[in-house]
């Protein structure tokens, strides 16, 4: 028999990891969510009879109610969606203000204001979230509006039991400043200086109020009239722009996806304003022509080529913005060409350092359009095999920390996702172009990739939050699945790492590396740093024989769950 010795090194030298509990499968279709009560919702709905928007559209609602961090009203998102073999992209992303000037986050003197663009009301676009559920539920829902509404109004209406991770997410001390910060949100969420106990009932009557019409009448209940008043009159006071016009001239975007292929799978994923899609296009296009699948597993090889792929994505997302200004579009910087080019000049022995790397050459000078946080994630399959990646986020926790009385929710601080000033790193560390500056109406670029793949007739839905780690830890999840054929759960388990250009630096989490796979990316020249800022990904996946999974990443408080369980 053969010495099991140098297997037995190669299991030691892996990096710690143990996998959480399997996915739940089920024939009824399947609902991931980042909070047990709105998947529950989600699950409820396709029992009714529901089809996979209805139950993305009931899931993203009761998250608005049970998950205020990021479920929303008062922000925005992206959904991409396969429904009847028929894809789809809706963006409700947030637009900036009518009041919305380019320099409106910098001082007299050109430097920018500190936390301006982040909190209260100045740091708010116009929320596309109510405008935007609606119309995925008018285009592809199946049963009434009011009925899909319902149980986020209930659950507002009647309260809902206090979680332990909303208990410590309002506790935490970060948050706590910023929800102390304006008497409205803080007689709401800290009444007294404390947040609701862990079990206790929380209601929001005003919320309630706001969903009940929102059912009756579509989002004319909350973008005009006493809501729309009270978002002005909120906005006003804490020195914001925003105004009910605002509001009222909201509208999503239908979007054609983006489509690409990789390692034997269709893929689409959210055009601009998210660069989401391009960020996972151009990686795995890149990861593809360097044969990405014929290097081992764990070790320095794969690591080195993923920081460098994303590295080179990375640079190319300086020059995109809102589709009527980004300096590059899709088509130019998926092509082809562009992919071998950008595969060729990765070193495999050494790290190119990101001075080095200029995004794509070919990119616009002038202004002239191109041609052409806190985030959720949710995901659902239906019995039919219809398909929706939702992503909505208020950007930071809570947004800009400004609840508003009279309509229940919070305003989103999205506009610190424009380039505020020159330079200024935003939220997430992403120093961003001209493409990406602030202008009345214009929508902020995105980092978000809600994604849908299928071959034949097995498919996945997936996505989630993270700001820019989206789209790499979404990328990874992927070809653990696509390359590797982990289980769902195995998936979205495993350590990850990101790299996103600027600053130079590579970010694993804790047990993503071995001591010498480390030092043998350090040798390569990467600077390797231990973070535990996170993605949070969830993922359904429909199996060749008809049957359906969910998976909820384990560093977050979702979970997954399916109609009809075996
Ligand atoms: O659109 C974006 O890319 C960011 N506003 C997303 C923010 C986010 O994921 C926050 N979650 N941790």
């Amino acid at each position: 028999m053969k010495s099991l010795l140098p297997l037995l090194l190669v299991l030691l030298a892996l990096p710690a990891w143990s996998a959480s509990v399997p996915a739940p499968v089920g024939t009824g279709g399947a609902v991931a969510s980042a909070d047990p009560l709105a998947t529950a919702v989600g699950l409820d709905i396709l029992r009714a009879g529901g089809n996979a928007v209805d139950a993305a559209v009931a899931t993203a609602l009761a998250l608005a109610v049970v998950y205020p961090e990021a479920g929303n009203l008062g922000g925005g998102g992206f959904a991409v969606l396969r429904i009847k073999g028929e894809l789809a992209a809706l963006d409700f992303r947030e637009t900036a203000p009518a009041g919305a000037r380019r320099d409106m986050y910098l001082d007299a003197a050109g430097k920018p204001l500190e936390n301006a663009s982040l909190v209260g009301p100045l740091a708010a676009g116009v929320p596309g979230s109510p405008a935007g559920l609606y119309e995925l539920h008018r285009r592809y829902g199946k049963l009434p509006w009011a009925r899909v509404v319902s149980p986020a109004q209930r659950l507002a209406a009647q309260g809902f039991r206090v979680s332990r991770h909303l208990y410590d997410t309002l506790s935490n001390e970060e948050n706590r400043k910023l929800l102390l910060r304006f008497p409205e949100t803080r007689g709401r969420w800290l009444p007294a200086g404390q947040p609701p106990a862990v079990g206790s009932l929380l209601r929001q009557p005003e919320l309630a109020a706001t969903l009940g019409r929102y059912a009756a009448r579509g989002p004319e209940a909350i973008t005009t009239g006493a809501a729309a008043a009270a978002v002005e009159k909120a906005s006003r006071e804490h020195g914001g722009v925003l105004t009910a016009a605002d509001l009222a001239a909201y509208r999503p975007a239908w979007r054609t996806p983006l489509t690409f292929a990789a390692f034997g799978w269709k893929l689409a994923s959210m055009p601009l304003p998210s660069s989401g899609g391009v960020i996972l296009g151009q990686t795995l296009g890149i990861l593809e022509k360097r044969e990405w699948g014929k290097l081992p597993r764990f070790g320095a090889d794969r690591d080195h080529l993923l920081a460098e792929a994303l590295r080179r994505s990375f640079a190319d997302r300086f020059l995109l913005g809102d589709p009527a200004t980004t300096r590059a579009t899709e088509a130019q910087l998926l092509a082809p060409e562009w992919i071998a080019r950008r595969a060729e000049q990765i070193d495999p022995q050494h790290a190119t350092p990101s001075a080095q790397v200029e995004p794509w050459p070919g990119a616009a000078r002038t202004e002239t359009p191109a041609a052409g946080g806190e985030t959720t994630h949710l995901s659902v399959v239906d019995r039919d095999g219809n398909l929706v990646a939702l992503t909505t986020t208020l950007n930071g926790l809570f947004g800009c920390g400004l609840w508003v009385q009279g309509a229940g929710f919070f305003l989103n601080n999205e506009m610190d996702d424009f380039a505020t000033a020159p330079g200024k790193p935003n939220l997430f560390g992403l120093i961003q172009g001209e493409a990406n500056a602030v202008a009345p109406g214009k929508r902020m670029l995105s980092s978000m990739a809600p994604v849908i793949l299928w071959k034949g007739q097995e498919a996945y839905a997936l996505g989630g939050r993270g700001g820019s780690r989206i789209p790499t830890h979404t990328l990874q999840v992927l070809l653990n699945l696509l390359v590797d054929g982990d289980s769902l759960q195995a998936a979205l388990d495993r350590p990850r790492l990101h790299h996103q250009w600027l600053p130079d630096r590579l970010d694993v989490e804790p047990d993503a590396l071995s001591p010498e796979t480390r030092a043998e990316l350090e040798r390569r020249g990467h600077t390797v740093q231990i973070s535990q800022v996170t993605a949070k990904v969830h993922a359904v996946h429909r199996l060749p024989d008809g049957r359906v999974e969910a998976a909820s990443d384990p560093r977050g408080s979702g979970v997954g769950g399916v109609v009809d369980p075996e």
